[in-house]
């Protein structure tokens, strides 16, 4: 073991490498099979993960391409042999702990509803943690709403698939009290956009994850129902413990109390996959 991999080892004690992904083991595969969209159109054909033209990741340079791995990582819930696209980000603190764990994250993308000035208003790390990640070879975006993601050409989402398609404590802002009918309504409209995005984006096997309290009035979300309305299955809800992920701060994400972590009590993630 060399002396970078001990480093995250002492940093990251849950994190273990743990076997080798098929899909990566081919002679540089530059994308994962399965990893862009098929039928693709004929400009787009040739565009992975990473030879994205600069355009797409305008301050992204010298970043490792997919496939150079050998073994791989696993972290919480997540590996580093699966592709993952990150949404509704606060401070980019959750893909952070990821992609350090994983020692790289040419196999991710993570984004922010948030522009990279707002994210400089709201949170006192988030811009760091952008350029961390980016060193480590993800691809981030910002200003993309879940809702009208698969249309997102610039960033190239639209042409992208994910094993994974992670959103954690979703959340519409606060136009009322928590347990206003009409907040209620708000959250369920950003999990039906998000639902009948995210699953245009997913590989057959893949699964969405939506870590979420599972207390009232979080519950009358409707959460699993808006995710079955819309073509998906439950397959788990495993529990989510926050010290799996050591460096996430949970964020608030709205107003003056933006930057702090609110108390996340009873959660858990809920894995849903395409319904076959
Ligand atoms: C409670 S915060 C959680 C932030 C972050 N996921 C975390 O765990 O720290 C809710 C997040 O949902 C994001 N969000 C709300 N509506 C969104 C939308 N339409 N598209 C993408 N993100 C959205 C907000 O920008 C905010 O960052």
């Amino acid at each position: 073991m060399g002396q970078k991999e001990r480093k995250r080892k002492a940093a990251f004690p849950h994190a273990a490498v743990v076997g080798f992904p098929s899909q990566n083991s081919g002679p540089l595969a530059a994308v994962p099979p399965g990893f862009l969209t098929p039928g693709l159109p004929s400009a787009f054909s040739a565009l992975s993960l990473s030879n994205l033209p600069e355009i797409f990741f305008p301050s992204m340079t010298g970043y490792p391409n997919l496939g150079l791995h050998t073994g791989y990582t696993r972290i919480g819930h997540y590996s580093s042999c699966h592709s993952i696209l990150l949404v509704g980000e606060g401070d980019f603190s959750f893909s952070l702990s990821l992609a350090k764990a994983f020692g790289h994250a040419s196999h991710m993308v993570a984004t922010s509803l948030d522009t990279p000035e707002t994210l400089n208003d709201k949170y006192r790390f988030a811009m760091e943690n952008v350029r961390e990640l980016r060193a480590l070879g993800c691809r981030v975006g910002h200003g993309i709403d879940v809702k009208t993601m698969t249309s997102n050409v610039l960033l190239c989402l639209c042409y992208l698939k994910f094993d994974r398609i992670v959103f954690n404590f979703p959340h519409a802002g606060f136009e009322y009290p928590e347990e206003d009918v009409r907040q209620i309504k708000m959250h369920r409209r950003l999990l039906k956009g998000f639902f009948l995005n995210a699953k245009e984006m997913l590989l057959e096997d893949g699964e969405i994850h939506v870590t979420h309290k599972t207390s009232s009035p979080f519950k009358e979300w409707n959460l699993q129902q808006k995710a079955e309305r819309r073509g998906l299955v439950l397959v788990e809800r495993a529990p989510f413990n926050i010290c799996d992920y050591p460096g996430y701060f949970n964020k608030r994400g709205y107003g003056v109390v933006s930057d702090t972590s609110f108390p996340i009590g009873r959660c858990c993630t809920f894995k849903f996959k395409l319904k076959k």
